[in-house]
């Protein structure tokens, strides 16, 4: 039975286990334990007890791996520059007839690439252990260790030889179930001896324990054995099962050590199999009585028994899409559903704040299949980038990650300067809730409490009519002041019948049936920002599920009345919120988070599961506003520091566009002379709002707009309404916003007259803004040297996106252009590539 169960790690498992390791990142401060099943086995990342923070040990053992497999994969290993790196690699060689002189060499290449790739990793190499099963001889592995011995003095690695210690797994079924794989008596001997090497105050934690379970096959047997030997505590959460919850590196996945694998495995199992698997499992948990706060037991079938008491059951066949699959495996987005899945069950958060390094850029970035990708990277050292997936390239002259992945998926790549390593995951699929950022209408500055149905119907009719939709205004988002105060007995949020008398869901129909999309507010705390109604703390469930019942396309998230003010209480409760919409909305849902960029939700908003976050103070209708801020020039500020973290599916707001109001808002004339603003600075804010591929949205009465033929009357209201219309719909400058690349623009002259910004767009367009950030008319020479994202190798012809003038013939060396600015005035121009040379 064993052999033929040993038989099945082949190497469409060993494929499958690289691949999916291969998507888990592994920073400078991770402890790799690469090798075959020995190291597979084990649980490495609970064995040990005071291992340092940041440091941690990471599994990367592949079931039956040989020396060239490990040298092939070496170079994803070793991408994120890990602390160490213990490698124990040989025996399955020797069983497979191969020499120990070419498992020498292919380790001594091994520890060659970690040298050249990560010279910071500390390599300890290890002795293969005793074993005389198949063709594996004593001398044969003497001699192999005689040779590793060599590699390592000769690659300054660190060796230790565990060999004749080790010599009892050869016949004493204490130390090994099959004379090659370790029982626990054996793991704790070797745990004991490598833990000094891995950090000086790091012990082994394991306890003495039971046997293995010699009813089983090969690995669930002694994995079981040693679960007993491993303390756990209250807060565990234990993962059962068999190959599926075995290969899956749980703790990593979730960012959360307290999730254990107790799974048991290595290849394909039959269901009756995975069934044996699990019922020793839960069968010796409920003999040794661990403590744990919850058990999950995965299993392949497609029916599960119904929990009991803390034990769950997922049937991952039925749970799970098809693409989660890899034939008999999980793939890695797979595991990382399952990761999701259970730590939502938990309450619990799936994601950490990665801290930002001296390299500045996004963590957690999208694409969509078959469509352009660009990462802009903002790094003050020298950087390389590696393993980038397929079809993505790295252009080093504009430090800009670029190309298109055909294959869905989740992707890790890393960005590796001389001080830090930054992992970045990329997530690509066939659609994104924002692939652009989303643009609309935003009620709160029209009506705060005069919100009503019918005005509601009135705004629509106007976006429609206008053709606001057709420029790509589509969402008609209800902010605050929605609701009555309290909830209703069965803890639902209840809008005000008397604004809504027909009811939510009636308006949202006859929103939709104008080809728009309908948005909805709430708040994160106990109240929203008006404090007339309630919030949705601890609520999430419901209202997520409310939301999408009335037919809401979006929600506004806000954060007034919060708990306490700290990024990681705003982290989990947005978190929060972003797995009861998963639950309840569909994946083109939009979640918009609003803390006012008050915790730099630009470092963490995306892996909380937003899609766009609120980057500023509350937008005034001035320029600038020193007592509320969110004047232009105070976006400016703030926006002149993030670019570099904007991009598809993850855009910072620089909230409502003032456009229209001429100081009839409300909110926005806050700390204003409430006369609103000059036409330049509308131009400009609209100018800008693009060049930053921030989400547009107008929060003006629209109805004011009409040229006398209004179907609310025929006064017109506001007498630069086509002026207005004009800006708002500007289909050049919307393009720049609507950019499939998604970058915000970067500053590249900041000073008290100037704010000159460069925007890459895909295809190679450039476009180039300059604000005259002056109280006076000023004269202006741009040299074109100074766009950098100019090719200088080419000419251009600049569009001038106002005027629509075009001039040909520029050539980025030489080129200057003049011209005057009014007081707070922008200029800005599309500049596309007349001709292309090839080198
Ligand atoms: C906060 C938000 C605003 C608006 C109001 C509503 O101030 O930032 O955009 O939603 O709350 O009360």
């Amino acid at each position: 039975m064993l052999a033929a169960w040993m038989a099945w790690a082949d190497l469409p498992f060993r494929q499958h286990r690289y691949e999916t390791l291969r998507a888990l990142p592994a920073d400078s401060n991770a402890i790799l334990m690469v090798g075959n099943s020995i190291t597979d086995m084990f649980a490495w990342h609970e064995a040990f007890d005071h291992l340092p923070q940041p440091y941690h040990v990471c599994n990367r053992g592949v079931s039956g791996a040989l020396s060239d497999e490990v040298l092939e994969n070496i170079d994803w290993m070793v991408a994120g520059h890990p602390y160490k790196l213990l490698l124990m690699i040989g025996t399955n060689d020797l069983g497979s007839g191969i020499a120990p002189q070419t498992v020498a060499a292919n380790v001594d290449s091994t520890l060659q690439r970690i040298h050249r790739l990560s010279p910071r990793t500390q390599v300890i190499l290890h002795s293969i252990l005793p074993s005389t099963v198949g063709t594996r001889t004593l001398d044969a592995e003497r001699e192999t260790n005689r040779l590793l011995a060599q590699v390592a003095e000769h690659n300054g690695a660190t060796y230790i030889d565990l060999f004749d210690e080790m010599m009892p797994i050869t016949s004493d079924t204490a130390y090994s179930i099959d004379g090659l794989h370790l029982t626990a008596r054996a793991y704790s001997i070797w745990c004991r001896r490598i833990a000094p090497l891995l950090h000086p105050d790091c012990r082994c934690a394991m306890q003495p324990t039971s046997p293995a379970d010699h009813r089983l096959w090969g690995s669930a047997s002694m994995r079981i054995g040693y679960y007993g030997a491993i303390p756990t505590t209250p807060n565990d959460i234990l993962i059962v099962g068999g190959e599926m919850a075995k290969c899956g590196e749980w703790n990593e996945l979730t960012s959360n050590p307290r999730m254990l694998n107790r799974g048991g495995g290595w290849g394909a199992m039959s269901d009756e199999q995975e069934n044996a698997t699990i019922e020793a499992t839960l069968e010796y948990i409920a003999a040794h009585k661990p403590e744990y706060k919850a058990i999950y037991v995965l299993t392949q079938r497609r029916e599960a028994p119904a929990d009991n008491g803390r034990i769950h059951y997922l049937p991952l066949r039925a749970l799970l899409d098809e693409d989660c699959f890899d034939g008999p495996y999980l793939n890695s987005r797979g595991y990382l559903q399952v990761a999701q899945l259970i730590m939502e069950r938990e309450g619990d958060k799936v994601t950490h704040i990665q801290e930002p390094t001296t390299t500045t850029c996004a963590h957690t970035v999208f694409a969509t299949t078959g469509r352009p990708f660009a990462q802009r990277i903002k790094a003050a050292d020298n950087i390389a980038v590696k393993h980038l997936p397929q079809g993505l390239t790295w252009n080093a002259r504009h430090s800009r990650i670029e190309g298109t992945v055909g294959k869905t998926g989740e992707y890790t790549y890393y960005i590796v300067s001389e001080h830090s390593t930054d992992t970045i995951r990329l997530t690509v699929r066939d659609q994104l809730p924002q692939a652009t950022p989303f643009m609309g209408l935003l009620t709160w500055n029209i009506f705060e409490d005069e919100i009503s149905d019918q005005r509601v119907r009135t705004l629509a009719n106007a976006i429609v009519d206008l053709g606001l939709d057709k420029a790509g205004y589509r969402y008609l988002c209800l902010d605050d002041r929605w609701a009555i105060y309290d909830r209703s007995t069965d803890g639902h949020l209840r809008y005000d019948t008397a604004k809504f008398p027909l009811g939510m869901k009636a308006l949202a129909d006859y929103i939709h049936d104008h080809g728009l999309r309908f948005g909805i507010y709430s708040d994160g705390g106990t109240r929203t920002c008006s404090g007339q109604q309630p919030g949705s703390l601890g609520h999430e469930a419901t209202d997520a599920q409310d939301f999408a019942d009335w037919g809401f396309d979006l929600l506004k998230y806000d954060y007034c009345y919060a708990p306490d003010p700290s990024t990681d209480t705003a982290l989990q409760i947005y978190t929060n919120m972003a797995q009861a919409l998963k639950k309840h909305t569909s994946a083109d849902f939009i979640y918009y988070m609003c803390e006012w960029g008050e915790r730099k939700p630009w470092l963490w908003g995306a892996e909380a599961g937003a899609t766009c976050w609120r980057a500023t103070a509350d937008t005034r209708d001035c320029w600038e506003n020193p007592t509320y801020k969110g004047g232009v020039l105070d976006n400016i500020r703030v926006f002149n520091n993030i670019w570099p973290y904007t991009g598809i599916n993850r855009y910072s707001d620089a909230d409502m566009l003032m456009c229209g109001l001429h100081g009839s808002g409300k909110s926005s004339n806050a700390g204003t002379d409430g006369k609103g603003m000059s036409q330049e600075e509308y131009r400009t804010q609209m100018i800008l709002w693009c060049m930053w591929s921030s989400p547009l949205t107008l929060c003006f009465d629209i109805t004011n707009l009409y040229d006398g033929h209004s179907r609310c009357g025929t006064k017109v209201y506001n007498p630069y309404y086509q002026e207005d219309l004009a800006l708002i719909t500007n289909h050049e400058l919307i393009a720049l916003d609507q950019d499939p690349w998604g970058l915000a623009a970067e500053p590249i002259v900041m000073d008290d007259q100037w704010l000159v910004l460069q925007k890459p767009l895909a295809g190679g367009d450039v476009a180039v803004s300059v604000t005259n950030l002056s109280d006076r008319a000023a004269d202006c020479a741009l040299n074109l040297r100074d766009i950098t994202e100019l090719d200088e190798t080419n000419t251009y012809q600049a569009t001038h996106l106002i005027s629509g003038r075009t001039t040909p013939g520029l050539r980025p060396a030489h080129d200057q252009f003049w011209f005057k600015l009014p007081a707070h005035g922008t200029a800005v121009w599309r500049f596309e590539m007349e001709t292309s040379h090839t080198h």
